[in-house]
């Protein structure tokens, strides 16, 4: 079937060309932030898996770069991570500068071994020396190793996963290359058929006590999620360098990152400013049920926004917040339009322009039964957010979404948000083909792509069974990924 290029996302990463899955590689190095990611220079389908490569210098903004990492021979490189060696512990620097170094794991498949490699770079991350493997455990399913150092133990400490026993498995090291076996943790929580991609951060809790941070664990699971694909959990608790114990006791019921499908293996940033507090990490939007089937073309895969992380406590215990990174706000246009509606069964169309749009929505749900938001294409095909009051839930339901391709994509995701209030804010990002949606100030997210037909996309709005208003701001958003 022809081909037809898709309208490509104005300010969500994805490459020129081919596949990218998981974000890797995660740092920041005199002005730049790093996204190394997985990449196949030779298709647009999974394979001949390195680490393709691209900088900004505000978070939004994008240059694609030459390919980092390229697999060799045996070996493809697969998820990892990569630190700025301020003291040169591993003797890679150069002329009194720290060197660049990437920590991932080397997947051979004829030895059926995952074991983890090191790589440096003396010039801001633009070519690379693979020294080797560094750790192995004679695994076939040990991998994704995220590596941070650890100022109060003063070492390195690494968080990987064996995949198949749903286990994290930390190390520390002094010098990046001997690495030394310290705790493990899980399974726990919801169990699959592999644990991918772990994280651990330790984040602000937003109203605790002054300067209150807790560790967070994030685990992400290939299948068997939530909504039954590729989705990401976490554990809230402490560390001390060595082990992460949970604070409350984890009941067994999952958390997760987010209520989309389309939220995978997100991980945090390395070395950020020392002015600059936040904690950022940015996922893969996709799922692995359909990963290799979006109809996009010339590349498939995308990132997600870049999206700063922090801790609410609520009634449930600690609860992680995600919002857009603020830079974004710096590619919205001039002027937003505002409106304050009032909604009924009537569709009222939204005056918003163009595929990529930031918009806030307040609601004041009143007696209303539904309130929607539809977006819709000249074919017909719909994405519709919206609110059910009495079973206090927020969804995308993305059934009528764009041209069949899969059967596990046509399907509708629901947070459990509290509206006994009467009231919920959105945060709608949406690029031609996804929308992250940020409910109550990131409390809870749902990231879902959409393949529309032809015609400009038509935003509208309804209230089912009652009146509801509507206080509307939207931006368009100017591209940020140059092509
Ligand atoms: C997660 C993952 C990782 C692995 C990589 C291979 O999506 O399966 O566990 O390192 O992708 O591309």
């Amino acid at each position: 079937d022809a081909q037809r290029a898709d309208p490509r996302p104005a300010y969500h990463y994805g490459p020129k060309r081919n596949w990218m899955n998981d974000p890797n590689g995660l740092v920041y190095f005199e002005g730049e932030y790093h996204l190394f990611y997985q990449y196949n220079p030779h298709g647009d389908r999974w394979g001949h898996m390195s680490w393709g490569h691209a900088v900004s210098r505000d978070l939004v903004t994008w240059e694609e770069l030459p390919v980092a990492i390229p697999e060799t021979a045996d070996v493809m490189a697969f998820s990892g991570s990569a630190v700025i060696d301020w003291k040169n512990s591993s003797g890679f620097g150069r002329d009194g500068r720290p060197p660049m170094i990437a920590i991932y794991t080397g997947h051979n498949p004829k030895a059926k071994l995952q074991s983890q490699y090191l790589a440096y770079s003396n010039d801001r991350g633009r070519t690379w020396t693979v020294h080797g493997e560094v750790l192995s455990v004679g695994s076939s399913e040990f991998r994704d190793p995220k590596v941070f150092w650890h100022e109060p133990t003063r070492s390195w400490v690494m968080i990987a996963v064996m995949a198949v026993e749903n286990r994290a498995v930390i190390f520390t090291s002094s010098d990046l290359k001997q690495w030394r076996y310290a705790s493990s943790f899980g399974p726990a929580g919801a169990r699959g058929k592999n644990w991918e991609c772990p994280d651990l951060n330790l984040l602000p809790v937003e109203g605790g006590a002054p300067g209150e941070q807790r560790w967070v664990l994030s685990i992400n699971l290939g299948d068997q999620a939530v909504g039954g694909g590729s989705g990401g959990q976490y554990f809230v608790g402490d560390f001390d360098g060595r082990r992460f114990t949970p604070v409350d006791a984890w009941g067994g019921e999952p958390v997760w990152t987010d209520y989309g499908a389309d939220f995978y293996a997100a991980v945090a940033w390395n070395d950020l400013p020392k002015d600059d507090p936040r904690r950022i990490w940015i996922g893969w939007a996709n799922d692995w049920r359909y990963a290799e089937a979006i109809p996009t073309w010339p590349s498939r895969g995308i990132m997600t926004v870049p999206r700063s992380i922090s801790l609410r406590k609520t009634a449930q215990g600690y609860r992680m917040t995600q919002r857009p990174v603020r830079e974004l706000e710096r590619l919205r246009s001039k002027v937003p339009i505002s409106r304050q509606l009032s909604l009924r069964d009537e569709p009222l169309a939204l005056p918003v322009e163009g595929g990529a749009v930031d918009l806030t929505a307040n609601l004041a749900l009143g007696q209303s039964e539904q309130v929607t938001l539809t977006l819709s294409d000249g074919e017909g095909y719909q994405m519709v957010i919206g609110v059910n009051p009495a079973v206090n839930e927020v969804f995308i339901d993305r059934s009528r979404a764009g041209p069949h391709f899969h059967d596990g994509f046509e399907n509708r995701h629901v947070a459990p948000v509290d509206l006994r209030q009467g009231k919920v804010s959105l945060r709608l990002l949406v690029d031609e083909s996804i929308v992250e949606l940020f409910i109550n100030d990131g409390e809870q997210t749902i990231t879902d792509r959409f393949f529309r037909g032809s015609g400009p996309l038509r935003w509208s709005a309804s209230a089912r069974g009652g009146a509801a208003t509507m206080d509307v701001t939207a931006w368009s958003i100017r591209p940020g990924v140059r092509h």
